[in-house]
This record gives C-alpha cells, structure tokens and sequence, in this order.
C-alpha cells in the first residue's frame, strides 16, 4: 500500500476506500452507527500519562517506576523509554484540538503520581503538577468534554520502590489514599468519573508473576528474575492494591462525592475465556479463567470477598478480608470499566495434562490457547496473544452483566494494533483492518445493549501512537500517526472513520475523507 500524498495516489485511495466500503459490507452485512447505541451512551478516546507525555524530569517531576526500569538496558524493545514519548505535556493544547475534532463527548487520560506527588507522601504536592492537570482540565470542561480519570495507571514515583517495596508493601495502600486524596481535591469539581487504577489483573501478573514490567519479580517457571515468587506475590499484591482501592473510594464517598457529584469505578483487563472443547470439564476451566482474572478484583470489590472459585484452590493462601475491610470493599464500586481486546480458548489442567505454568493454582489449573483443531480463534494482531474476536465483547459483558446484577459498565478500552513487519510505518496511515476492528466490536457490543447489558460508554484505546510499555513504540494501537522525528501527528483514516461515526455518518462518500487526507498529509 502507499500513502495517500499524491495526485498519483489519490485515485488509488479513492479505489481503495471503495474496496474497504465494498469489502466491510459484504463481510459483515452490516454498518454500524452511532444511533444503533442509546443516546446518553458516550463516546470517547483514551490514553495513559506515561505513554504520551514525556518530560519525565520537567517542572518538579521525580523518575518514576518507568522511567528507571527503561533506563535498564534490555528491558524495553529497542531501548525505547517513555523520556519523550508523545511529548504531550508541551502539546497538550493541539491534541485536545484533536480530541474535540474526533467529535467524542468524552476523554479518558491518567494522571502522573510522580508529577504531582514526586516522593508519594514523604513529600510536598509539585504545584507545577497540578497546573498541568488544571490546564488539561479546564480546556476539556471548556470545550464540552467530559473528563474520565484514571488516577493510577501502572507508574509511581520510584521512591516508593525503594523505601519498601511499593504495592508488596501495605503502606503502599497508605501512599495511594494520599494520591487519590490529593487528585480528589484539586481536580474533583471537574472530574465526574473517576477510577482508581488500570487493570490491577494485567499489572500483578506482568509485574509479579512473569517478571516482564517493572519491578521485574518472578520465580521459575513462569520466569528468570533474580528475585520474587511468582505463586504468592501477585495474590500479596493484589490483595494490597484491592484495599487501596477500598480505603480511596470510601474516602472520596465520605469527603467528596457529595458534594462533587462524581462516580468512582475500577478499570479490569478483560479477557474472554471460551472452552476448548465442549467437554464439561473445559467449560469448566473458561468458567474458573473468568473467576481468576475478573472475579478476582470484582467480587470484593462487589461482595466484600474473593471468588469461591479461588478460595477453593488457592485456599489459605489467599489473603482473608477482615469483617471491617469487607464491609468497605463490597459495593466500592459505582461501574465497572472493562478493557476489552481479545479471547482465548480455555483448557481444563486439572485432569488433564497441561505445561507446567498452567497446571498452578494461582493460574487457576488451566491453560490458555489460541488455536482449536488447527484453526486460530481470529486474525492475528500486532501482540500475538490479543487475537481478532468480535464476539469476545459481547460475550464478556454478558459475563458481566450476570456476575455483578448488571453494574453499569464502561468499555474503557478497546484497540487494534497491525501485526508489524520491518520497515512498514507508512501503511500505518491506511489502518483499514483498525475500522473493521472497531466496526466489528461495536456491532457485537449494540447487540449486548439491545440483549440489556448495562454499557454505558465506550472508549478506543487509543489516541495516538504511543510508548506502548515494554514494546516500546513499534506497536501501534493509535487513530493519528506520531512521526517519531518530528513528532506531528498524522490523521489515520480510522480517524477519519471515528469522526465520521460520531456524526452518525458512515453511508457518506468515505472518498471525501480520502482527498482530506490527500491534503492533510501534503500540507504536513
Ligand atoms: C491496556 C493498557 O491499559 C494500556 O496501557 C495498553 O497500551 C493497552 N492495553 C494495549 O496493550
């Protein structure tokens, strides 16, 4: 494929949107529209602070987690960090410029620990921190945009780490009751939809059970840290980020809710898990994969305790809740924020033969694989184990919907990244197969609606290119393209396709949004 930069190529773009309306039709019959979704549903993009802001010692910010794990060689693909990343914090105006042109009604951001807090609770709050979010802030609220915070999004100020061990620690809970307090009350009368941290699932087993993010813990089999135990630390850890949650969302109930009006929610790595086989004892093991991921974080959170499911393999190494912490934690949720990408088959380990990694409780003795009788679940993406699964979004909040008596929900993110292959930037700008993500699953998740699933927004994850962790920034999930030299933005045609959806206008001539791009990219 070629850009769309020339009198030349024109054309070919104007043929290739016809193939792309052609094709998108008669592969799925079906066109989505925004007026397919309940009016008050909102629409939004999303990002995470430390993948697009940089400046990671500017204005009183300290090096946080990230920012010394990268500076570790061999950590991040390519030696990448996130020192610049989007350089967001200097061009934050042009990109809500183009958040507001996408037409969403809503924008999910994070916001930095270590810019606002630089030494956690050992020290003062960084004035030029919290300038930074107000600025953010204000021009979103001017605009008409609703702000929707993630308070904690995987990085904190290293000196956490160093003092005791962060979340392995409970005074960690103790630093993230101080962060939550200080983001509650500088940016509260703004903010309407809080949550309290991304993905808690994804971040114990990436941190603490395979090693792969900072701080890098991990024991044989699952890895080769030089130190951690992969079996115990993630079930100490989660146990101290459940609490924090707890102590943060009784806090903002008792001293702000009233008055500020807010909700408070929590952000999950949602995984779909469907059986192997139809063999009672797969449905099984999907059923327990659910329990172990989601119900994990949602069933105290819900009903004040862990999953029956892991009480009874985990048994007594699963921490207990004490009566007063159960009471707090049930019901510490106003919505649940799903991040939604992919599913996966789900194979029974109890009775079965499984790899050694699998066949572990923490893991919930089960495997996980993407092909059934020689045949992949769906389309390859550019991170081989979130395969191409429409269905999957429906299906999970369905989950949802009957585990947690409909709660309202949030798709907070869902994204497609293109499988990469050397030297393939440029064909990034025509990112067809992202549309056709995106198309799919939100015809999937209408569907979940019509059916009476509680979703009450949905975000695509995500704005624009960015440091995408410990791949660094070859893998790109973004609807605008970040020239890494220059770093402008480049419109992709999913934005295009965003912006056109939003207006509820996807029967328009998509040609006309090619000769936009004709322009667009001439002028950059
Ligand atoms: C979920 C994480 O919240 C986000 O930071 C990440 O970029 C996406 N998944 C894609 O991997």
């Amino acid at each position: 494929m070629i850009w769309c930069n020339s009198v030349v190529s024109y054309n070919y773009c104007k043929f290739q949107w016809l193939l792309l309306c052609c094709f998108l039709f008669l592969a799925h019959g079906e066109n989505i529209k925004r007026s397919d979704f309940p009016d008050e549903f909102l629409f939004g993009v999303g990002t995470s602070a430390y993948q697009i802001e940089g400046a990671y010692l500017e204005d009183g910010k300290s090096l946080n987690n990230w920012d010394v794990f990268s500076l570790s060689p061999g950590t991040i693909r390519n030696g990448d960090n996130g020192f610049i990343a989007d350089d967001h914090y200097h061009q934050y105006l042009k990109d809500i410029e183009l958040i507001q042109s996408l037409g969403v009604d809503t924008y999910r951001f994070s916001i930095s620990w270590s810019r606002i807090l630089p030494r956690g609770r050992f020290g003062d709050v960084n004035p030029d921190g919290i300038m930074f979010y107000n600025k953010i802030l204000d021009e979103l609220v001017s605009r008409g945009i609703k702000p929707f915070v993630t308070i904690y999004h995987f990085d904190f100020p290293q000196e956490l780490q160093d003092r005791y061990g962060s979340w392995l620690s409970p005074l960690m809970q103790e630093d993230y009751v101080h962060y939550a307090d200080t983001c509650f009350k500088n940016f509260g009368d703004r903010v309407k939809y809080w949550t309290t941290m991304n993905e808690p699932n994804l971040f114990t087993q990436m941190a603490y059970q395979n090693g792969r993010y900072p701080p890098a813990r991990c024991s044989q089999p699952f890895g080769d840290c030089p130190a951690g135990n992969s079996d115990t630390e993630p079930i100490v850890v989660m146990h101290n980020m459940l609490l924090a949650h707890g102590k943060a969302v009784n806090l903002y109930r008792r001293d702000y809710q009233h008055e500020q009006g807010g909700s408070v929610g929590i952000v999950l790595d949602c995984l779909m898990y469907e059986p192997l086989t139809d063999n009672e004892l797969d449905q099984e093991a999907a059923r327990r994969g659910l329990a172990f991921s989601i119900g994990w974080a949602l069933d105290p959170l819900t009903f004040g305790d862990y999953p029956s499911e892991m009480r009874q393999y985990i048994g007594n190494q699963l921490p207990q809740f004490t009566s007063a912490e159960r009471k707090f934690m049930r019901n510490s949720i106003d919505f649940i924020g799903v991040n939604h990408y992919s599913t996966t088959y789900a194979k029974d380990c109890l009775y079965s033969d499984c790899s050694i990694s699998a066949n572990r409780a923490t893991k919930g003795f089960l495997d996980t694989t993407s092909e059934r009788d020689g045949v992949q679940i769906g389309e390859l993406t550019g991170i081989s184990s979130l395969r191409v699964v429409p269905r999957g979004i429906g299906e999970v909040v369905e989950y949802l919907k009957e585990r947690y008596d409909n709660k309202p929900m949030f798709i907070t993110e869902n994204g497609y990244s293109e499988p990469q292959t050397e030297g393939q930037d440029q064909d990034a700008i025509q990112d067809f197969k992202r549309i056709e993500f995106h198309q799919m699953y939100l015809s999937s998740l209408a569907q979940a609606i019509r059916d009476g699933a509680n979703v009450k927004g949905y975000f695509v994850w995500t704005l624009m290119d960015d440091f995408e962790w410990i791949i660094g920034y070859r893998i790109k999930f973004g609807l605008y393209y970040i020239d890494r030299q220059t770093l402008a933005r480049v419109p992709k045609m999913s934005a295009k396709w965003y912006q056109d959806f939003l207006k509820n206008n996807t029967q328009t001539p998509v040609i006309r949004l090619s000769s936009e791009l004709v322009h667009n990219k001439a002028d950059s």
